[in-house]
């Protein structure tokens, strides 16, 4: 009985690990975006508000630029230095492309 109980605990704390894996925020900030993208400032890059003003109601339209399957929308003159970021894109899972997207545009 005990060892049951173990065992469920082991599994419980698997998923919180895995569900941790695909926070949109830690995403974001553990691929430098920050240095860019502040939360409300526009700076180096659009801030992720201004950004969030463009996709709200296409983050279908945000994950295909991610894919490099749409162009830039935002500042699309200053893309030379968003275009070196994009292999990172390549490098995420499906979901977490999506946690990544529902990160931004809730700003
Ligand atoms: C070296 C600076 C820099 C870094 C690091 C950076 N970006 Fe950018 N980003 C920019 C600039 C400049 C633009 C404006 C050009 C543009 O709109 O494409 C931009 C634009 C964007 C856009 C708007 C695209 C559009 O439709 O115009 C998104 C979304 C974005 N970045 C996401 C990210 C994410 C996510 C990361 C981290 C993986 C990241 N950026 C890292 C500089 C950066």
């Amino acid at each position: 009985m005990k060892r049951l109980l173990v065992a469920g605990l082991v599994v419980i704390g698997l998923n919180i690990g895995s569900f941790a894996a695909v926070d949109g925020k830690k995403i974001f900030e553990k691929n430098s975006c920050p240095i860019c993208h502040k939360e409300t400032k526009d700076a180096i890059g659009p801030s992720l508000k201004t950004i969030a003003e463009f996709y709200k109601n296409n983050p279908k339209q945000l994950e295909q630029f991610f894919k490099g399957q749409a162009d830039p929308i935002v500042w699309p003159d200053r893309f030379d230095m968003m275009k070196t970021q994009m292999g990172k894109f390549k490098a995420m899972s499906d979901e977490e492309l999506k946690a990544l997207i529902e990160y931004m545009l809730k700003h």
